[in-house]
């Protein structure tokens, strides 16, 4: 190392965005490696609103590795970050910091530990995916801080998906796929990008966030409870999600919204129809949850076509798309009208994610 003693800590910050599932992830068929029973597909959320921001330092002078999330300190004993580190420390190279001087080894970094503070700008632990853009800073940032470069595209993906497999999405922007793999070792189940932000310019997401309290089931414990117990699930992986995959994928690709609607909401519903189906079931939506579908089902049915798609993740707060700006505006109003006192309901509208998601300050 270029400087003598315990003097030197160099530093990486990254920031990821999170991402919301249009054909859903919903159980593991290994445990271990976070390899899902069915591929699933999502939309980048925007960075500016729905992102983790991660600051990673390395000294000798720290004693064990540690972990802040939002300004709270939490174990990092869990057996998803050490998968994390352990695969990024072992890929770790020479690496010379600027700002510093430092030069440190490849053969050193495995005997420097690592300090991590972790900040969420949005609710942590409610369904809004903190854990996907959680895991996904997490393993830019290391990859920024250990000098580690893929040595296949997809790499990093995989490493994220230890952590937890939403967050394999997480690392690219606009339409992303995450494939489910055959591989007994998980190599090839990684995310890759289907379209960038930029291919569907008309599409406005709102999210209506109804609670941010944390959820009491976690999306681990909910899914292997649903694997354990519901039949729905299992004829869901198999006989309903790989054909929706295709379709979604040909939707996304034309920006066909009226196909892309249709198939948002039908698998966000079936993916809640598996939580009640799971024993003892589990309640993710909540009744202001079920008004919002009220409110779009009755809107798109007046229309004659779907003019809003709406999905809910492992939690009670609304995503919901609008085909256009216009149906965007016409959405909030109604959605202020439908949902006073505010700010029993917190309302926000975005573009799609980029891909400058994911940022590193030196
Ligand atoms: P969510 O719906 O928000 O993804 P999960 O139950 O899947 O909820 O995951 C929440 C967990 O993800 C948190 O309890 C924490 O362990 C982890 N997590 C969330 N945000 C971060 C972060 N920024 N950095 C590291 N881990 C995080
Ligand atoms: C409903 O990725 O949070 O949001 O892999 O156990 O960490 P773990 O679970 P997580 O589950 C996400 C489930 C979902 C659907 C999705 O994002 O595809
Ligand atoms: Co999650």
């Amino acid at each position: 190392m270029g400087k003598e003693g315990n003097e030197w800590v160099v530093t990486r910050t990254g920031r990821a965005p999170s991402n919301i599932a249009v054909i859903k992830y919903w159980g593991k068929r290994d445990e271990k490696l976070i390899l899902p029973i069915n591929s699933s597909i999502s939309v980048t959320l925007d960075p500016a609103h729905l992102s983790a921001t991660t600051t990673v330092s390395a000294s000798p002078a720290f004693e064990s590795d540690r972990l802040w999330l939002n300004g709270k300190e939490v174990s990092m004993e869990g057996v998803r970050y050490k998968n994390c580190l352990r695969e990024m420390r072992a890929r770790a190279t020479d690496m010379v910091d600027e700002r510093t001087g430092v030069t440190i080894r490849k053969q050193d970094w495995a005997n420097v530990h690592v300090h991590i503070a972790s900040e969420n700008n949005f609710p942590t632990a409610a369904g809004l995916a903190s854990s996907a853009a959680g895991f996904a800073c997490l393993v830019f940032t290391l990859a920024q801080l250990f000098g580690v470069k893929e040595t296949y595209e997809g790499e990093l993906s995989a490493i994220a998906r230890l952590g937890s497999g939403s967050a394999c999405r997480s690392l690219y922007g606009g339409f992303v796929k995450w494939n489910m793999g055959q591989d007994v070792d998980g190599k090839d189940s990684i995310a890759t990008q289907l379209a960038e932000h930029t291919h569907w310019d008309d599409l406005v997401i709102i999210i209506a966030v109804v609670s941010s309290q944390q959820k009491e089931t976690s999306s681990t414990a909910g899914m292997q409870e649903s694997v354990r117990t519901s039949p729905l699930l299992h004829f869901r992986a198999q006989e309903v999600v790989p054909q929706r995959i295709k379709q979604m994928e040909e939707a996304v690709k034309t920006c066909d919204f009226e196909e892309f609607a249709k198939l948002t909401c039908a698998d966000s519903n079936q993916f809640h129809a598996t939580c009640l189906d799971t024993s003892p079931p589990i309640f993710y939506l909540n009744d202001t949850s079920r008004r919002l579908i009220g409110l779009v089902e009755r809107w798109n049915r007046f229309a004659g076509k779907p003019q809003v798609a709406y999905t809910f993740d492992a939690g009670p707060n609304a995503v919901m798309f609008a085909r256009d700006q216009e149906v965007a505006v016409l959405l909030l109003q109604r959605l202020l009208f439908q949902f006073p006192p505010l700010p029993d309901l917190e309302l926000s509208s975005y573009v799609v994610g980029d891909q400058s998601v994911l940022k590193s300050a030196q």
